[in-house]
């Protein structure tokens, strides 16, 4: 009965198979992952946020076990795009999985930069623009926690990818009014949102009293975090109902992620549960289609917002 279901989703115009696909930085270019199941099974890989120049990132302990979640501040290590580009994205095409490519920057025209290295390449099908990062123009003050930044950047990306991929602006759930960023991503051209990325924690270690990261700070994850999607994720869908959401935060089972279906979004991301669980995108990905079934939704963009009205 549920091989009659639709299960495909569209995100900006492009369709993908099924609305699960992994979290940036959670599953890295997708190799371990693999080692699992083949990642076509999944509605597309978002890679770990690239860079223009190779990033060593930030100095150790960078983890520590939070109630029901973690906290992370590994920065954005990776070898930079043009490495991305020769080895990994290659990689990639030859697994027959959609991809979509996430980029990060520390400055606008970072941005600029790294969308211009996409224009025209075969094999991506969206561009994820993380817009958390500090903004080294602007004291460190976060791209996406403020919305001239967060316009300016996701502009820079529009104006230099041209029209080839729709953009998605992944933002932070660390500011008042979440939908005020939105509109003005949306101004610029993001053809989609991802929400959310991780919120800001500190976790003090008992013996010496200091913080347990040796970067003070670090991003929240995990299911700790999923009330915090689920409402982002319905203000924005309230405010904005036309607009392609790719939800993410704490997300564990077919449940959570229906949740945030229900909440508005058009697509689901699995970050924190993969490395508990590596078969946790393709567990909630049959979790989720047979809770559809279940309550009779004849397609999966009937259920996308059922929260609502
Ligand atoms: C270890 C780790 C690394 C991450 N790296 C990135 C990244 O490179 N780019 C990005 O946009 N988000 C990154 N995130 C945020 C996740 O993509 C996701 O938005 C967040 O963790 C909430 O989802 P989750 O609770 O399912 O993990 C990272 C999260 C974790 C835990």
């Amino acid at each position: 009965m549920t091989l009659d279901f639709d299960f495909s989703t569209d995100i900006g115009g492009i369709r993908f198979k099924n609305p699960i696909f992994t979290a940036s930085g959670c599953a890295a270019s997708g190799r371990e992952l693999s080692q699992f199941f083949p990642l076509r099974e999944l509605g597309a890989v978002v890679t770990k946020s690239i860079m223009l120049k190779e990033r060593a990132g930030r100095p150790t302990p960078r983890m520590a076990e939070t109630p029901s979640g973690m906290l992370n501040s590994i920065g954005l290590q990776g070898p930079g795009i043009d490495y991305f580009l020769e080895n990994d994205l290659q990689w990639l095409q030859d697994q027959d999985c959609d991809v979509i490519v996430s980029i990060a920057g520390e400055t606008v025209d970072e941005y600029g930069a790294l969308a211009r290295r996409l224009r025209g390449q075969r094999g991506i099908k969206a561009v994820e623009v993380n817009i958390s990062c500090p903004n080294v123009a602007n004291r460190g003050q976060v791209f996406a926690c403020n919305p001239v930044t967060a316009r300016a950047a996701i502009e820079a990306v529009r104006i230099n990818l041209g029209g080839d991929f729709p953009i998605i602006a992944k933002l932070s759930p660390d500011v008042t009014d979440i939908t005020e960023i939105a509109y003005e991503v949306i101004q610029a051209g993001a053809n989609g949102l991802a929400l959310i990325n991780t919120l800001l924690g500190m976790v003090i270690d008992l013996k010496t009293l200091k913080p347990v990261l040796a970067g003070r700070t670090g991003g929240l994850s995990g299911a700790a975090i999923r009330p915090i999607a689920v409402r982002a994720i319905f203000q924005v869908r309230e405010k904005f109902p036309h607009i392609s959401i790719v939800g993410m935060g704490g997300v564990l089972s077919g449940e959570d992620a229906l949740q945030l279906v229900a909440a508005g979004a058009n697509a689901i991301s699995i970050g924190t549960a993969s490395f508990g669980n590596p078969m946790s995108a393709i567990e909630t990905r049959d979790e989720l289609r047979e809770l559809l079934v279940l309550r009779a939704f004849n397609d999966f963009p009937s259920a996308v917002g059922a929260a609502h009205g």
